[in-house]
């Protein structure tokens, strides 16, 4: 794997790895194919591979099928959404699937990322108060630095108050997660996850304490949930009866109307509990006052609350489906590194705990919660995957699907297994550089030049603080591999 990684390094025909923005190497060696796979016939070809994506295979045996049929990880296909109401949306995608053609979504100079988030079909910009935000815009935009600068400065200044604020979220999340066992001798927590991922974000990012508005602290994370849900449902599976799902949520894109009561409500909270940060917004990064207020929501809303609810759960399935004892080698490393619960957790101190760390970043390696990614092709250019160069033309998507990504055997040994320390020591940090969650190595920075997470870092410390606290708060939490509840806790002894 090493031997792997140093020649991908040094001899790379193709996108360089060690930055997200400079010009890939020109190909060398490699052999030149034309792309495998097709888009089959107009009309009849999107809808079948629709199809089979949310219908007969799922998303993952869609690609894997593919990868198989045309002997390649990079070939055509359609994804959805499709005809019959997805009219003005192409389907075609050159689908990258292995470690090294995936990176070339990252090179700026050769991707544009304009309203690609979620490939080529992009929900109303009514969802954002007629504002297009920060992640459906390109690099090239100068608004893309306004905002992007503005978010990372949010981020920075919570810095001092973010992981105190997780800390006494979660003592609120657990004593309701506690009761909830010994009331019914099970808790589904989901509810407890999103109201403590909801007032721990609208406290950091906001400056708000949902609290000064019961209805918003009562339901403002279902609020969001139905918002979110309306702009993705025509690209999510989401496992209802077929073909009930087919004919309901994935042949046209649903109306803003649905949920302007709710998205309405929450702007006016943060409208009024977030006026320094919006002024910041105007002032500092010279936004307009509705740019700065409905980038602000969609940072809240969607790529905040939305990943997180996404990834947290990831971490108790992780826990739920172990055989290796685990809990035990976590909860040994926190207390050895912080001791019990009254030794307060920072970001500090989940730094020093490579086990909690690689812990984090195996769960995203195996479930990274955005799985697909998608980025323009620019210009013509040659991109390369492990063992071809493919002549990709201007105007092309590309489309990852980064679970299969980050199952690439020729970077990851035993891809397809759970491996918790995995990322640790000197050979486990190498790997870091291929951990792409993001939409940028585990190495790399977001700048206002790429389209990197801003949270990047955020996000894997809090992970671990989430993990740090279960482990010095319990000694073990059993939860129930089918349905997902927790329904034990042994507490700290
Ligand atoms: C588990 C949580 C999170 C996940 C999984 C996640 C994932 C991602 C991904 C994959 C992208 C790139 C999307 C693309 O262009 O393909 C992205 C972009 C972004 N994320 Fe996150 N994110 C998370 C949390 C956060 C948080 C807490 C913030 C708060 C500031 C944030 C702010 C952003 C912003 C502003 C962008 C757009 C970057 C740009 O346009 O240059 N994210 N995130």
């Amino acid at each position: 794997m090493s031997a792997m990684i140093a020649k991908m390094m040094s001899t790379s025909s193709g996108t360089s790895l060690s930055s997200t923005t400079s010009p890939p190497p020109q190909p060398t060696s490699l052999p030149v194919r034309t792309i495998p796979g097709g888009y089959g016939w107009p009309l009849l070809g999107p809808i079948s591979d629709r199809l089979d994506y949310f219908w007969f295979q799922g998303p993952e045996t869609f690609f894997r099928k593919r990868i198989e049929k045309n002997k390649s990880r990079v070939f055509r296909t359609n994804v959805p959404p499709t005809f019959p109401l997805f009219l003005g949306v192409d389907p075609n995608v050159v689908a990258v699937l292995d470690v090294k053609s995936f990176s070339h979504l990252f090179d700026m100079d050769l991707v544009e990322k304009k309203n690609t988030l979620i490939g080529d079909f992009m929900p109303s910009v009514k969802f954002t108060g007629d504002v297009r935000v920060c992640a459906y815009l390109d690099t090239s935009e100068p608004q893309h630095s306004q905002v992007k600068n503005f978010a990372m400065d949010i981020l920075k200044r919570s810095s001092t108050i973010w992981a105190s604020t997780v800390i006494s979220k979660l003592d609120t999340m657990w004593d309701t997660i506690e009761s909830d066992i010994s009331k019914s001798g099970s808790s589904t927590y989901l509810t407890s996850l999103q109201q403590f991922i909801f007032s721990f974000l609208t406290r950091c990012l906001v400056g708000a304490d949902p609290s000064s508005s019961p209805e918003i602290a009562e339901s403002g994370y279902a609020m969001l949930n139905r918002w979110l849900a309306l702009q993705l449902l025509p690209t999510v599976k989401v496992g209802l009866l077929q073909p009930l799902e087919e004919i309901f949520l994935h042949s046209f894109a649903y109306p803003f109307l649905l949920v302007q009561f709710d998205y309405n409500k929450l702007v006016k909270f943060v409208e009024k509990e977030g006026k320094e940060v919006i002024e910041r917004g105007e002032s500092e990064f010279k936004l307009s006052s509705q740019d700065a207020i409905h980038n602000l929501m969609f940072i809240l809303g969607f790529n905040a609350f939305g990943g997180f609810s996404v990834f947290f759960p990831s971490l108790f399935t992780a826990i739920a489906n172990d055989e290796t004892g685990i809990q035990e080698k976590l909860r040994k490393e926190v207390r050895e590194k912080c001791g019990s619960s009254d030794s307060p957790l920072s970001f500090d101190s989940v730094k020093e705990m490579e086990l909690v760390q690689s812990f984090v970043y195996e769960t995203l390696r195996l479930n990274p919660p955005v799985p697909l990614q998608y980025g323009r092709a620019r210009r013509d250019f040659k991109l390369s995957s492990h063992d071809s160069v493919y002549e990709i033309k201007k105007g092309e998507l590309l489309c990852g699907y980064q679970p299969l990504v980050m199952r690439d055997p020729e970077v990851f040994d035993d891809p397809e297994t759970f491996v918790a320390d995995r990322f640790t020591k000197e050979k486990g940090k190498e790997l870091l550089s291929y951990l792409f969650w993001s939409n940028g190595p585990q190495t790399g920075s977001p700048t206002e030049s790429n389209k990197q997470c801003v949270a990047k870092d955020y996000v894997t410390l809090t992970a671990s603080l989430f993990v740090a606290y279960l482990f010095q708060r319990y000694d073990s939490i059993t939860i129930d591999s089918s349905s997902g509840a927790i329904t034990a806790v042994q507490k700290a002894k």
